[in-house]
């Protein structure tokens, strides 16, 4: 009698999840212009949904869809990781360069939107002036996704909040500073780094800070979420004590006319042996790539053990493929 109770009474061991697998889609439709376009509470849902992913769990949630990649500049990896992103997820992409669209040109970002809406599952877009990508958003019915704007590159900062939290497991209470242009990148993590709690340090030279607009939301966000936002222009200083040193390239696409005048304004905004001894011993050194040598990262910085940036990059699919997954 006692063996037959034992054998009915066999309840499942108590494992509480800390976290409920989100599910696919819990984005559905939804457009990506900015970082402001999520809330932290999604961002940490997305980040969960890259975590899964990266596991290896399938989501085959793009089967019999297509993406539309709307590439107006160079890229290697947004190319990559949303193409290689959609093909994991069972769809595809198809790529059109600046010259096969013509946005604007050729035809009104109005009708781009709505044919494109007729075939596609997901625009996927990389172009010069944000406006374009908002109008383009605005007469859509599928997402809109944003591969960098001169304004933004809000799939940049996913990928490298995500990275820091892999590398840090918190993302609350770093120090990040960020050495160099006051440009899309840049912007991105300013207005992302307080919700994520992390703080936030840019390292400029005077004149290349990002519109007055944007830092005054910077400003905001920290002051509401507790983090700090500073502007310095000195670069050795502002790195004492750093958590994370992120640069991006001094000219960014579209701005080669200046690439003169920029190499010699923004000489010593390095992430380099200067900034690597004032910031933490640990210090990790991020870049969105490409890099130049010499320029706003030294060789040395990149090959360093204390560089995530090929984790960094890598982490662009991951990211990339759960935000897919989410507004599909
Ligand atoms: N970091 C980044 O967006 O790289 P690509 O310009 O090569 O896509
Ligand atoms: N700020 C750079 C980012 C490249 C990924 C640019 O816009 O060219």
């Amino acid at each position: 009698m006692a063996g037959a109770l034992t054998e009915e009474f066999n309840p499942a061991p108590l494992v509480a999840p800390t976290r409920l697998t989100p599910r696919a889609s819990f984005l559905k439709g939804r457009h990506f212009l900015s970082v402001n376009d999520l809330s932290t509470e999604e961002i940490e849902q997305l980040f969960d949904l890259t975590r899964e992913i990266k596991l290896g769990k399938a989501q085959n949630v793009a089967s019999g869809k297509c993406a539309a990649l709307l590439f107006e500049k160079p890229s290697l990896r947004t190319k990559l990781s949303f193409s290689v992103g959609m093909s994991r997820l069972g769809g595809q992409a198809l790529y059109f360069a600046k010259e096969e669209v013509g946005l604007g040109h050729r035809e009104s970002v109005k009708d781009a939107a709505r044919v494109l809406s007729r075939m596609v599952d997901v625009i996927i877009i990389r172009t010069f002036d944000h406006r374009n990508i908002v109008e383009l958003a605005h007469y859509a019915s599928v997402p809109v996704i944003n591969a960098l704007t001169d304004l933004e590159h809000p799939c940049q900062a996913l990928a490298d909040f995500y990275t820091i939290l892999e590398y840090r497991s918190e993302t609350r209470g770093q120090k990040l500073v960020y050495i160099g242009d006051g440009c899309n990148t840049a912007i991105s993590l300013m207005l992302l780094a307080p919700r994520l709690g992390t703080h936030f340090t840019l390292a400029c030279p005077p004149g290349y800070e990002p519109p007055a607009p944007l830092i005054a939301q910077a400003r905001e966000l920290a002051a509401w979420h507790s983090t700090t936002f500073e502007i310095s222009h000195d670069p050795v200083a502002a790195s004492n004590d750093a958590d994370i040193l992120y640069t991006d390239v001094w000219t960014s696409m579209g701005q080669e006319d200046e690439k003169a005048k920029r190499l010699a304004d923004f000489a010593g905004f390095q992430i380099g042996a200067k900034t690597l001894r004032e910031a933490k011993e640990d210090a990790l050194i991020l870049h969105c790539l490409p890099a130049h040598y010499g320029e706003e990262i030294t060789e040395d910085a990149v090959d360093s053990p204390q560089s995530g940036i090929f984790d960094q990059a890598e982490n662009r699919l991951h990211v990339q493929q759960a935000l897919l997954a989410a507004v599909l």
